[in-house]
Order: C-alpha cells, then sequence, then structure tokens
C-alpha cells in the first residue's frame, strides 16, 4: 500500500465560522492503482487531496507514505517526501512565469536527480500536443497548453503518488483523455497510484476506483 490515511479528519475556524471540511476518513490506495474522486463544489475533495500531499496537516488522524507515519514530520522532512515522492497537479498552476518551457524540465533536472528519460518525454511531449510551444514562456500559452505542461512537469520527477485536482477542467474531450492515459501509463508502469479529483464524468471508467465526496463524507461507488 502506498498511501494510507487513518481517521483524518479536518475542521477550520472558530464559532460562527467554523466548518467541518473533512469528517473522519480511512482512505487506501496500493499500488498500481488509481483512483478518481467527484462531488459538489466545497464538498472536501481539496482538503483531502492537499492532505494527503502534505501541504497542509489533518485536525486529527495519521498519513501513512510509503509505509512510514509522516503525521508528526518536521516541515523539513515533509518538504523531501513532496520532492522525492509526491506529484502535484493543482487547481494553481506550477509553471515558472519566467522561464521558457523546455527550461521549465531543465530546471526540475537540476533539483531532482530521478527524472523521466529523454525519449519518453518527448513522447509525451508530442502525445500531448506540446511540442511547438517548448520555446515559448507560459503566458505566451492557452489555458489548456499550460495545464498540459503543468501536467507533464507533474510526472516528469517519476513521483510515487500522483496527486491531481481537476487536471483536465479547461481541456476538450480527446485531449482531457489524453492526460488520464498519461496519468495511467505512469502508474501501470513505475507501481505508483493516483489520486485525481475531476468533474468530468466521462472520465470516469478510466479509473480503478471512484469515490464520492458529500459533506466531508467520503464513499465508494
Ligand atoms: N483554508 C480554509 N479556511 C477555511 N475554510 C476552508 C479552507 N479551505 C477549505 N475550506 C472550506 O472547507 C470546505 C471544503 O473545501 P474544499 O476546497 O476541500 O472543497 P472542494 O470539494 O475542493 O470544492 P471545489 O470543487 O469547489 O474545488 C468548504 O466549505 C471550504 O469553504
Ligand atoms: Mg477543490
Amino acid at each position: 500500500m502506498l498511501l494510507q490515511l487513518k481517521d483524518v479528519r479536518k475542521s477550520f475556524g472558530k464559532g460562527q465560522t467554523y466548518v467541518e471540511a473533512l469528517q473522519p476518513t480511512t482512505l487506501e490506495v496500493n499500488a498500481n492503482e488509481m483512483i478518481a474522486i467527484i462531488g459538489p463544489s466545497g464538498s472536501g475533495k481539496s482538503t483531502l487531496l492537499t492532505i494527503a500531499g502534505l501541504l497542509q496537516s489533518p485536525t486529527e488522524g495519521s498519513i501513512i507514505i510509503d509505509g512510514k507515519d509522516v503525521s508528526k514530520y518536521s516541515e523539513k522532512q515533509r518538504a523531501k517526501v513532496r520532492l522525492k515522492t509526491l506529484g502535484f497537479i493543482l487547481q494553481s498552476s506550477n509553471l515558472v512565469p519566467f522561464l521558457k518551457i523546455k527550461d521549465q524540465f531543465k530546471l526540475l533536472n537540476k533539483v531532482n536527480k530521478n527524472v523521466m528519460d529523454h525519449d519518453e518525454w518527448m513522447k509525451n511531449v508530442e502525445a500531448l500536443g506540446l511540442s511547438g510551444v517548448l520555446n515559448q514562456y507560459p503566458n505566451e500559452l492557452s489555458g489548456g497548453q499550460r495545464q498540459r505542461v503543468a501536467i507533464l512537469k507533474a510526472v516528469y520527477t517519476n513521483p510515487k503518488i500522483i496527486l491531481a485536482d481537476e487536471p483536465t477542467a479547461s481541456l476538450d474531450s480527446k485531449k482531457a483523455h489524453e492526460v488520464i492515459e498519461l496519468i495511467r501509463q505512469q502508474v501501470q508502469t513505475g507501481n505508483r497510484s493516483a489520486i485525481v479529483v475531476t468533474h468530468d464524468l466521462r472520465l470516469l471508467d478510466q479509473f480503478d476506483k471512484v469515490y464520492e465526496m458529500n459533506d466531508g463524507v467520503l464513499t465508494q461507488k
């Protein structure tokens, strides 16, 4: 099992502003497994994903990654797990504004020794329709192109666990399928796992399991 959340709960605020964003939740994600989370806006999907990704701490409960309880890790140790083990595709983009697209990847080569090999990278650049934008800057790309670059960046460092929040939001149906297919390949060829939050019900048959979040309660469909 690559990722385990045990009785993870999250609340925000006090008194009148108190929100119970995530009810006690237990979730196990195995290697080679790709799961989808659907559910209405404000139901707690991003809260769950960012807790799993060590971007925020739960109010209660524990997070076990690759057999290690990382809940009590220091911020420095958490940063190391994020860099080495996790790949994020968040609702906000992860592109560096002043770097050409090809240089965004060169930068990752410098900070992370374990990256996708060049042939595989080229293949994915083509499959995602990005060959023509490698020498451009992020602000010269369309929203969908930026999103596909962000996705390729997220999987470029061979993360064991891929966490994606609406990765296909601004893509047409064909491109959306290609993005899910790219995540699928990464999961299957590398013994990895992925959790993908999506509103796109047409993509659900590409997943091994589908969960639904409602008012902070996660149930398997
Ligand atoms: N930092 C925060 N401070 C206070 N409340 C928060 C915070 N983050 C999330 N919430 C609240 O927690 C609940 C769940 O939010 P979350 O972002 O997880 O929803 P979501 O399912 O991802 O929604 P969407 O589909 O719109 O992205 C909402 O009521 C939200 O207002
Ligand atoms: Mg969200």
